[in-house]
């Protein structure tokens, strides 16, 4: 039986202790086949040969109960070890999210102008006639009013087409001097590779009085605040109209992806129009009541700024919630 007590203390699994068992004491067990033969044994030597059986089985149970809580012991072990869950260990790839590329340039577009002490302002979504258009120089008729496609309401509001009526909001409710931009969403009925219905804009105006405020200030202002956000490009200004600005002017920056060589993006020209500008037009201090006051005013597309700093092809992609473009961007 010293074998087996042997073989017992080594078993490396509750499997093989359980068939070194069966070995052993089980019904066709070594053990077992022993007890048999006592039938056959003389009558005087049953006693002892039934004591030294009873004393090895009494063994051997003892080793394989012994050998069991080790084996079952280790099991749990092994099984605790590897269910193990830590939960005080923080998982990066799935609660850290990230602020999408639209909102992350305009915050860093808002950043900059309050750096500059410019107030950070807003307006409703859905504007009347007068702030979206009238009090902008754009009279009812007015055929400049084609460059806007309009969500037109029932009730003849509009879903503002641009952040521009928040200058008038402002001015009509605040005095001069103004230093002001407004961010927010704008809606024009257009749908293609450079358009979504929904988009952002930010919007700039500063007034005061009037031998302070030049299209120089204009100038130095935004060619400064291109180069801090696109970082050494040439900026220049191109003649152009807008009803609420004059002179008004749109400005390019030399292509950031070719450096003004000239490639698809830019069409071949080496530069990116960014925004449009001006000079506050005379008719919109009429309509909002300030007197011999001059400024200055901008406007810009914000999903176009996120374009060319992260370079995304299109433009419908950053309104796709699409978490594996999206995730590029921590
Ligand atoms: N509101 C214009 C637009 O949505 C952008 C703009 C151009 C705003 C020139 C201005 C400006 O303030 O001076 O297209």
């Amino acid at each position: 039986m010293k074998v087996w007590i042997e073989k017992i203390n080594n078993a490396n699994s509750l499997e093989e202790l359980e068939s070194l068992r069966v070995d052993t004491l089980g019904k066709k067990g070594v053990l077992t086949k022993e007890f048999a033969k006592l039938k056959t044994i003389p009558n005087e030597e049953k006693k002892a040969f039934a004591q030294n059986l009873n004393e090895q089985k009494i063994a051997l149970n003892e080793a394989i109960d012994t050998k069991k809580e080790v084996l079952e012991k280790e099991a749990l072990n092994k099984k605790l070890e590897s269910e193990i869950i830590d939960v005080t260990r923080f998982n990066n790839e799935l609660s850290c999210a990230s602020v999408h590329p639209v909102i992350d340039t305009m915050d860093r577009i808002i950043t900059y102008f309050q750096n500059l002490n410019f107030a950070v302002e807003e307006g409703p979504l859905v504007e009347d006639d007068f702030h979206n258009f009238e009090a902008l120089n754009l009279p009812k008729y007015h055929p400049a009013r084609d460059m806007q496609d309009t969500f037109y309401n029932k009730d003849f509001t509009v879903l503002r087409t641009h952040t521009s009526p928040v200058q008038i909001r402002t001015m009509l409710s605040q005095k001069p001097p103004i230093r002001m931009i407004a961010p927010g969403t704008v809606f024009r009925r257009d749908f293609d590779l450079t358009h979504t219905p929904m988009f952002h804009q930010v919007e700039g105006l500063v007034v005061d009085s009037a031998d302070k405020i030049s299209f120089a200030n204009l100038k130095h202002v935004l060619v400064e605040f291109l180069q801090h956000m696109f970082g050494e490009v040439e900026v220049r200004f191109r003649p152009s109209f807008f009803p609420f600005t004059e002179p008004s002017t749109e400005v390019d920056i030399s292509c950031v992806f070719c450096k003004g060589d000239g490639c698809r993006v830019c069409s071949h020209t080496g530069w990116l129009e960014v925004l449009g500008c001006g000079v506050v037009d005379p008719n919109v201090f009429k309509a909002v009541g300030y007197e011999n006051v001059s400024g200055y005013a901008f406007g810009l597309g914000v999903e176009r700024f996120a374009m060319l700093i992260h370079n995304i092809g299109d433009l419908r992609s950053l309104f796709e919630s699409d978490l594996k473009l999206l995730g590029q961007f921590k």
